[in-house]
């Protein structure tokens, strides 16, 4: 048979394409059309590039393209997993390709930023990079999260599809997020536990006197409200399992008051039975981190573990033009972002500096390690520093 592409999925070859996820990554349970619903939908074809031998499918690199508003700003993010090469065909190249395919297919689409939940060399070599702008604490035990409690506490409570909307009004006063649509969030919320390790999905509800929930009695309530009235402060993507011994959790995405998530830290960890909790939170979140300040940690600069790359930088630097006028008034004006194929170029007025992508990646994104503003004229750094690095998400729910 003769072996095409890289080219889209058929809508109708979707179930193929996921024979093929799942033959690779869940043989024993065949869980990826659960666990990720917004890439494996016949709508979501066009950013499933395969190789096919035949008509079948043999190399996948796949895609969601989100939508993320970063302080007022509208971005869109292609986050790419999935990619896999059914044994009988690795090596040939397959899997760059279709990599390189599709980066040419998110800048075409106008995509500003992509998103790849792996490092492996594949990656680095089609120029992403690891990025930073989050900070990692030492884990932390129930002794120390029961330091944390104070009157803001919600209780923790198991999602389920009734606290949807509910939970969809609390997410949207992050200002750092993804835009979900209902229908998205309902199949992302609905993923929670088919990813491999143990996942949980908690809601922080709290009555409106601002008592813990579940100090009252349960009584139905309004469609979209936890029962007996209480309210939705919140919500906790927890990942956890055994390790050496230690039921070790992590949180995988939080949205919500911090006081609350911070004062519910001790209850999370009862309700699920962890003795010890990771945090990594972005380190723009001042009130998450004040908040944790009692414990005296000191937490460590990182980034999410995945590679990113800036897929076309004068596109995003449109889209953030509200940003960057917010942050530097006229400047803003005389600041020029300029791209050709893999050069990145910044200029103001004379000065101007030319960037490889991982490099204009890490300047906008930062390094695992802090800011990666490049070496510059000092008043075109000055700039560049002023607002870089951008805001981090943590991929959560939209993890792909
Ligand atoms: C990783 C994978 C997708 C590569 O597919 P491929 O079509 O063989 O890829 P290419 O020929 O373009 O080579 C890319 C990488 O695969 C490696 N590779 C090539 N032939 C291989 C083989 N027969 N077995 C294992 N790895 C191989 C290459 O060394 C290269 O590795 P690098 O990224 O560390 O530099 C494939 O090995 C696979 O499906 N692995 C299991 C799923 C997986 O780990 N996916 C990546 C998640 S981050």
């Amino acid at each position: 048979m003769a072996i095409r592409g890289p080219r889209a999925a058929k809508p109708t070859e979707v179930g193929a394409v996921l024979k093929l996820a799942n033959d690779v990554f869940r043989p024993k349970a065949p869980v990826m059309g659960r666990a990720f619903p917004t890439l494996f939908r016949p709508e979501n074809a066009r950013y499933l590039r395969i190789f096919a031998d035949g008509s079948r499918p043999v190399s996948l690199v796949g895609a969601c393209v989100y939508e993320m508003a970063v302080f007022g700003c509208r971005l869109r993010t292609g986050n790419v997993g999935s990619v896999c090469t059914h044994p009988d065909y690795r090596g040939r190249g397959f899997a760059s390709r279709l990599l390189d395919d599709m980066i040419a297919l998110l800048r075409r689409d106008g995509v500003h930023v992509m998103d790849v939940s792996g490092g492996r060399g594949m990656y680095q070599r089609a120029g992403c990079v690891r990025t930073g702008g989050l900070l990692v604490y030492p884990p932390i035990t129930a002794e120390q999260a029961a330091r944390l409690v104070s009157p803001a506490a919600a209780s923790p409570v198991d999602y389920s599809a009734r606290y949807l909307e509910a939970m969809q009004r609390a997410y949207q006063r992050e200002p750092v997020r993804y835009l979900r649509p209902l229908r998205e969030a309902a199949l992302l919320t609905g993923m929670v536990g088919t990813r491999g390790e143990g996942g949980r999905l908690l809601v922080l509800a709290r009555d409106p006197s601002g008592r813990p929930a579940l100090q009252h009695r349960r009584e139905g309530g309004p469609r979209g409200r936890p029962r007996g009235g209480r309210e939705v402060v919140g919500h906790l993507e927890m990942r956890f399992g055994l390790r050496e011994g230690v039921v070790r959790g992590r949180v995988n995405e939080y949205a919500g008051e911090r006081a609350a998530l911070v004062a519910s830290l001790a209850g999370v960890m009862a309700h699920l039975g962890l003795e010890s909790l990771h945090l990594v939170i972005p380190a723009w979140d001042a009130d998450f981190i004040a908040g944790l300040a009692p414990l005296g940690l000191t937490p460590t600069p990182t980034g999410t573990g995945h590679t990113y790359r800036i897929i076309n930088l004068p596109v995003l630097a449109e889209a953030l033009g509200d940003y960057l006028r917010e942050r530097l008034g006229e400047t803003a004006e005389r600041l020029r972002f300029e791209q050709q194929g893999d050069r990145y170029r910044v200029r103001c007025g004379r000065a101007a500096v030319t960037l490889d992508s991982p490099r204009a990646t890490q300047m906008v994104l930062g390094a695992p390690q802090g800011p990666a503003v490049p070496k510059a004229a000092r008043p075109l750094r000055r700039l560049l520093e002023a607002v870089f690095p951008l805001p981090m998400i943590l991929p959560g729910l939209n993890y792909v």
